[in-house]
């Protein structure tokens, strides 16, 4: 068992140490994963950084201490509310992730509906955070199959609820398809039975507004839809900030007293916190406002196009091989690809890519490949076609173990 050193070291040799632990980990910086990371560029991981050195040391729990966090996190909260078109008195929260974004959403359904056996409600392909939320929250899960086209099939969904019902969950995209569902007709269901709708857009809610500024049209998502009470969405996917940052935002502000705990039953005073952490990074909270104000309207389109533009060379690339169909329903940086011949083993293609340095994402068919596409993707698609072609063809000669999906996404 390692133990801690009897007397400290250099930080050069720490450097040092560090720098090779990292040498057999897959290269993000030169592109070589679709999954676990944000990258645009050199200027922009700058900027990240000494923003969050800004603030290095200060607790975000402590804002009668950091005025200045609480007024960078206010201005983060109101960009973002403005940019997902809320009315006013909406409000939000800054959290650590998509993860607690969805945990407090949860939580607040739960305590304003009241029910001694709460369920959600939720088309198939939703994050499994739902249900990650659920298991701590004593929440039981309906997961309903998707429809045509991956989107949630709201008529099922609706035949799903009972009375115990508290929400219904709509992603704006799902993670495995990219696609988003008809949050329309959830917030129609929603405002009917009276429950909350949660939209999930972890993935987009940094995106998806550029996207429509460019000229895509997308399926309506936002706090535009009638009967949206909640919205996730990570600053630190999309939004390219550092991680640690993503906000819950909700209709009206008065709905985050659902998930405010109060207690003053100790001998230091009364605690109040409005997120399951206590002490909080306030360099997460000042890079995700340096980002923001860095990048601006122009930023975020410049970033987005980049990644519909590798998209696009993408896909045209892999279609142009003819080993595969690709699954492209939406105008969003996820796709999927499969092979055509049944015979032609996603397994030994994946193991072929991972041998050129490419962490493969797989879907758990074990049929399909998962893209999810961010900036830096759009200098190494053609390495990636190659890779693949050679890869498809060491899969059709039978030239390396099939490697299975994974335990780990
Ligand atoms: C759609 C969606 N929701 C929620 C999450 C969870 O976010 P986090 O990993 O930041 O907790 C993810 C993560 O990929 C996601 O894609």
């Amino acid at each position: 068992m390692k133990t801690l050193p009897a007397t400290g070291q250099a930080w050069t040799e720490i450097e040092t140490a560090l720098e090779a632990a990292k040498a057999r980990d897959y290269s993000w910086k030169q592109g070589r994963m679709a999954v676990f990371f944000y990258y645009l560029d050199e200027e922009l991981e700058r900027v990240q950084k000494q923003a969050y050195l800004a603030y290095f040391t200060e607790n975000n729990l402590g804002q009668r201490a950091f005025p200045s966090l609480a007024k960078l996190e206010r201005d983060v909260v109101e960009m973002s509310l403005s940019l997902m078109h809320a009315a006013p008195g909406a409000g939000g929260t800054f959290t650590s992730g998509g993860s607690e974004s969805i945990f407090l959403a949860m939580l607040a359904a739960r305590e304003r509906a009241g029910r001694a056996r709460p369920n959600i409600v939720l088309p198939a392909t939703a994050h499994l955070t739902f249900d990650r939320a659920a298991w701590y929250l004593g929440i039981a899960v309906r997961r309903v199959p998707v429809g045509a086209g991956f989107a949630a099939a709201v008529p099922a969904m609706e035949a799903a609820m009972d009375a115990d019902t508290i929400a219904l969950v709509g992603s704006a995209p799902c993670y495995p398809y990219g696609i988003i569902d008809d949050i329309t007709a959830l917030g129609a269901l929603a405002a009917r039975r009276g429950i909350w709708l949660h939209v999930d857009a972890c993935v987009g809610g940094f995106l998806s507004p550029f996207l429509e500024r460019m000229g895509h049209a997308l399926t309506p998502w936002d706090f535009r839809v009638p009967g949206v009470t909640s919205i996730s969405a990570d600053i630190h996917k999309h939004g390219m900030a550092a991680k640690g940052a993503s906000l819950l935002l909700v209709a009206d502000d008065a709905l985050r007293a659902h998930h405010r705990f109060e207690s003053a039953a100790w001998a230091r005073g009364p605690y109040v916190a409005y997120t399951s952490q206590g002490t909080r990074p306030g360099g997460a909270v000042a890079a995700a406002w340096a980002v923001m104000h860095h990048l601006g309207e122009a930023g975020y389109i410049r970033a987005a196009r980049r990644i519909m533009d590798a998209k696009a060379r993408l896909m045209a690339g892999i279609a142009a091989t003819g080993a595969f169909d690709v699954q492209t329903p939406a105008p969003h940086a996820i796709f999927t690809f499969t092979p055509k011949d049944p015979a032609l083993d996603t397994g030994r293609i994946a193991a072929a890519m991972d041998a050129r340095g490419w962490l493969p994402g797989r879907m758990a068919d074990g049929r399909g490949m998962h893209m999810h596409l961010n900036p830096i993707h759009d200098t190494v698609v053609e390495d990636y076609l190659r890779h693949l072609g050679e890869s498809v063809a060491e899969a059709r000669e039978g030239l390396r173990e099939s490697a299975a999906v994974g335990r780990v996404y």
